[in-house]
């Protein structure tokens, strides 16, 4: 294991993506920069290699968006607390943990702008610095209350549900798009919609109105998998801070390839499978996104996505109209013209 200097060093080079959500999160800028305080000062009573590792995996650097959104979701049924702090710190800690073992499944080489602590330190440390997080988590739960905690567990378990739906599907040509909306309901959405519920039950909110913010979550999460899922194959290394490409490395299969394969003809299916089994990396991908696109798939996506985004809206139209659901629909609409 290598020393927090040498880390911090790296990170020092490493470019913030968290400052380009512009506007979205205004509304709630002091208490995400409390969040961020949180999530960075509880680790006093850690040793050395797990200060350095865990200031080198997360230090803030992220977009924040799960936090914003428990944060946001209080605000709109209420208003913000100690508790939704906390419960925002949680939410991107677990972010946090699922990365560094999502990059060890992925064999990811850079996130953030930063090579990965799985290609820096190996893939020992990284598991293990994501179990720790998790413990981290653990602990932080105490005193949040039962209902709080179920659903801060249950996003948790249908996070690596999602993840390991995804494996088993990998290289399954004939992937269908409701299989991969499952995946990425669990493997990503599912923190979203954790994130939203847990804010609207911290601020009182009753049943019915903590649903709606569940489904936006959980549509709003669908949509943000479907928009870094399109990153993947168009978006550029200098914004998104991680190489596209990964997901056809891996013979993972998203969404304009599953359009692509089940409405193209014959010879252009064959074509894309040959361009996919040759693995020529950018030469190869871009191949590949100009069949994509004369096939109409990128499109489809960008429209499935922007689908998912509306549903997300109209499902909270009935929370009220303030600050904190007007912020979420502007977050939700952001999601599909991000870059970053
Ligand atoms: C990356 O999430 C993992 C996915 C679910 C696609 P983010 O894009 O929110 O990652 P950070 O926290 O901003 O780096
Ligand atoms: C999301 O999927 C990963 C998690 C749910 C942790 P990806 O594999 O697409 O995420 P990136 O692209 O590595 O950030
Ligand atoms: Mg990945
Ligand atoms: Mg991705």
């Amino acid at each position: 294991m290598q020393s927090s200097a040498k880390t911090g060093g790296a990170l020092a080079k490493g470019s913030s993506t968290a400052g380009r959500w512009p506007g979205v999160f205004s509304v709630i800028e002091s208490e995400l920069a409390q969040v961020k305080l949180l999530i960075e000062g509880d680790l006093s009573d850690s040793s050395e290699p797990v200060r350095g590792l865990v200031a080198y995996a997360n230090a803030g650097k992220g977009k924040m968006i799960r936090p914003g959104l428990v944060l946001l979701s209080g605000l709109a049924c209420g208003g913000v607390t100690e508790n939704h702090i906390k419960t925002a710190a949680i939410f991107e800690i677990i972010h946090n943990a699922t990365l560094l073992h999502d990059d060890v499944v992925d064999e990811g080489k850079s996130r953030r702008g930063v090579p990965t602590v799985n290609s820096i330190h190996g893939n020992e440390s990284a598991v293990l610095l994501g179990d720790f997080l998790l413990g981290r988590v653990i602990r932080m739960c105490v005193g949040l209350g039962d209902r709080v905690s179920e659903i801060i567990a249950v996003a948790s378990m249908r996070t690596c549900e999602g993840e390991l739906r995804q494996i088993s599907q990998r290289g399954n040509w004939l992937l269908s798009e409701p299989e991969y909306i499952e995946i990425i309901a669990g493997k990503t959405a599912a923190l979203f919609e954790g994130a939203c519920a847990a804010g609207a039950v911290l601020a009182g909110a009753d049943e019915s109105t903590m649903q709606a913010l569940a489904s936006y979550g959980r549509n709003v999460g669908i949509a943000f998998q479907i928009t870094d899922d399109l990153l993947d194959l168009v978006g550029e290394q200098d914004k998104t801070g991680k190489p596209a490409g990964n997901d056809l490395d891996r013979d993972k299969l998203t969404l304009p390839l599953i359009h692509l394969l089940k409405t193209a003809g014959e010879a252009e299916k064959q074509k894309a499978k040959r361009i996919l089994s040759q693995q020529n990396g950018d030469s190869g991908r871009m191949e590949l996104v100009a069949r994509l696109n004369t096939c109409g798939s990128i499109e489809y996506a960008k429209r499935r996505a922007e689908e998912f985004v509306e549903q997300a809206i109209v499902t909270i139209a009935g929370v009220g109209d303030n600050r904190g659901s007007k912020s979420l629909v502007e977050a939700a609409r952001f999601i599909t013209s991000r870059t970053a």
